[in-house]
């Protein structure tokens, strides 16, 4: 990946030494930090060059957090570019923060060779993690998906993977902090990846391949066909595949880094390689970011993928669910009635509420199969959770509030937000139906929450949570940390839950 630059740390002089210079001037880029205080480091003066306080007025910089002022050949100095990236209030600056300001930097290297980032705050220490975070941020940021594009854009595109030095007063220890994000890394580019390929590419099989590579770094997988899914009786799900001549599959992966007798977590995804409504077709216009309807799957497999190149030490399994929802001669009727594994009878109204009828096999098989301490399941499942939330949060959904408050928790320390909403009886209600025990969609309103109702009807009192995605895991507008459609949304929050809680 030629976007991506290669990053090394490095040892930033030191600077408490008032006679201390940086020995080697940096060429290429250089970009230093400042406060909203007006205040830069000794060395970042020293690199900067005596025109940097000059710049810093005539530009009017006021050093709020992730602008940037650039500076083109500073005078006294063998740099090409100096940016100036304002931090705002240092003590301010969380994980996210630091993410979002390597992002920015990442944004502003344009097609440069090689840069070097001076990361030394006036009066404020720099931690190690604080540099592996804004590493990261500048790596999420590069990724762009453009390999179907046979000419690349000169003035935007590098030929070569641009080098940055980081300038760090621990450089060991910063490489240190710094792999466990490069697993992570790993992980969302995977997520990213399989939400933005086309689904003529990234049919069921083609995505079952993929999970099955996850083999090389020690994951089980395990895969259901077509004839062993109507042998387990999932109605529910083989209904979705029927229209397709994509046969569906449900892949089983096993991460077992933790003690022997532990029982597992569980992770679950909706894997909708195209979601074109079925017979309850969808209009037109929007259809195709249906290709992205795999989201919660991407979530799940590139949170596998996290978690056994960086060794985890939990016991983890993932399902995901693959099924492409098409119209056909053989496609399921609104009207039909079909019977999940849990036996639960299912009037399907609307042939496009398919993702619930995906997870509700899917849902069942993992807590029968595998009796898990909890199971939380993603889905791009409601256009609703958009209208509620936005693209700023994902909808949270669940049974159990401890399980709740660690998610919302981690949602906060990586910037991967999770909203609780409300569930219960009264809201249940809405989707029986006289004809069967239950129907796949509500009435007019609380379209999630009649969504997550329906799924929780198979999770029976094991803990559990659902996140419905379809906000933030695509469509999502350019930022800091991201250029834009597919985000990876899921990988680093479910990453975080597992570190937080259930290792070791
Ligand atoms: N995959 C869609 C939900 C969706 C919408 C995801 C927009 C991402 C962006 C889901 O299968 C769906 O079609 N849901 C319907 C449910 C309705 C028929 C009850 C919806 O939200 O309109
Ligand atoms: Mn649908
Ligand atoms: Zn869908």
């Amino acid at each position: 990946m030629s976007h991506i630059p290669t990053i090394t740390f490095a040892k930033s002089s030191n600077n408490k030494l008032a006679n201390d210079k940086p020995s080697k001037k940096p060429t290429g880029v250089m970009c230093i930090l400042r406060t909203q205080d007006g205040v830069e480091t000794a060395n970042a003066q020293e690199y900067a060059g005596p025109s940097l306080a000059k710049a810093i007025v005539a530009a009017e910089f006021k050093s709020k957090v992730n602008s940037a002022l650039e500076i083109l050949v500073p005078v006294g100095t063998d740099i090409d570019r100096l940016i100036v990236m304002g931090v705002g209030t240092a003590s301010a600056l969380d994980e996210n923060g630091w993410l979002k300001l390597g992002g920015t930097f990442a944004s502003k290297l344009g097609t440069a060779k090689a840069a070097a980032v001076l990361l030394e705050i006036a009066e404020h220490e720099v931690t190690p993690a604080n540099a592996a975070d804004f590493a990261l941020g500048i790596m999420l940021r590069s990724y762009k998906f453009d390999k179907y594009k046979t000419k690349k854009d000169d003035d935007a595109d590098p030929k070569v993977s641009s080098k940055v030095t980081i300038l760090v007063a621990d450089p060991t220890a910063a490489k240190k902090a710094f792999v466990s994000r490069q697993s992570v890394f790993g992980g969302v580019v995977l997520a990213r990846d399989l939400v933005n390929e086309p689904a003529n590419i990234l049919g069921t099989l083609e995505f079952a391949a993929k999970a099955k590579d996850l083999e090389k770094l020690g994951v089980k997988i395990d895969v259901l066909t077509e004839k062993e899914m109507k042998k387990l009786g999932m109605g529910a799900l083989l209904g979705v595949a029927q229209g397709s001549v994509r046969p569906p599959r449900m892949v089983i992966m096993h991460w077992n880094g933790g003690k022997a007798k532990q029982k597992p977590i569980a992770f679950v995804g909706k894997g909708v390689v195209f979601d074109s409504g079925g017979i309850s077709i969808k209009p037109a216009a929007g259809m195709e970011d249906m290709k992205g309807d795999m989201g919660g799957a991407a979530a799940v497999t590139g949170l596998m993928h996290v978690l056994a190149s960086r060794k985890a030490k939990a016991n983890v399994i993932g399902i995901i669910g693959l099924v492409e929802n098409m119209v056909d001669a053989n496609a399921q009727r609104p009207g039909d009635i079909v019977t999940a594994m849990s036996g639960t009878t299912i009037e399907v109204l609307n042939t496009d509420a398919e993702g619930r009828l995906v997870l509700a096999d899917a849902l069942h098989y993992c807590r029968t199969k595998f009796d898990p301490q909890f199971m939380v399941n993603l889905a791009t499942l409601t256009g609703a959770i958009l209208v509620a939330l936005g693209n700023q949060h994902a909808g949270l959904f669940s049974n159990n509030d401890e399980l709740s408050e660690r998610l919302t928790a981690a949602g906060l320390s990586t910037g991967e937000r999770l909203w609780r909403m409300p569930m219960g009886a009264d809201y249940d209600k809405l989707i029986d139906t006289p004809n069967a025990d239950v129907k796949n969609i509500g009435g007019r309103y609380a379209g999630s929450i009649t969504a997550a109702q329906f799924l929780q009807r198979f999770v029976g009192d094991t803990k559990w949570a659902h996140l419905d995605i379809a906000g933030t895991a695509m469509g999502s507008p350019a930022s800091e940390i991201n250029a834009g459609w597919a985000s990876g949304y899921g990988v680093r929050l479910l990453d975080r839950l597992v570190f937080d809680h259930y290792e070791g």
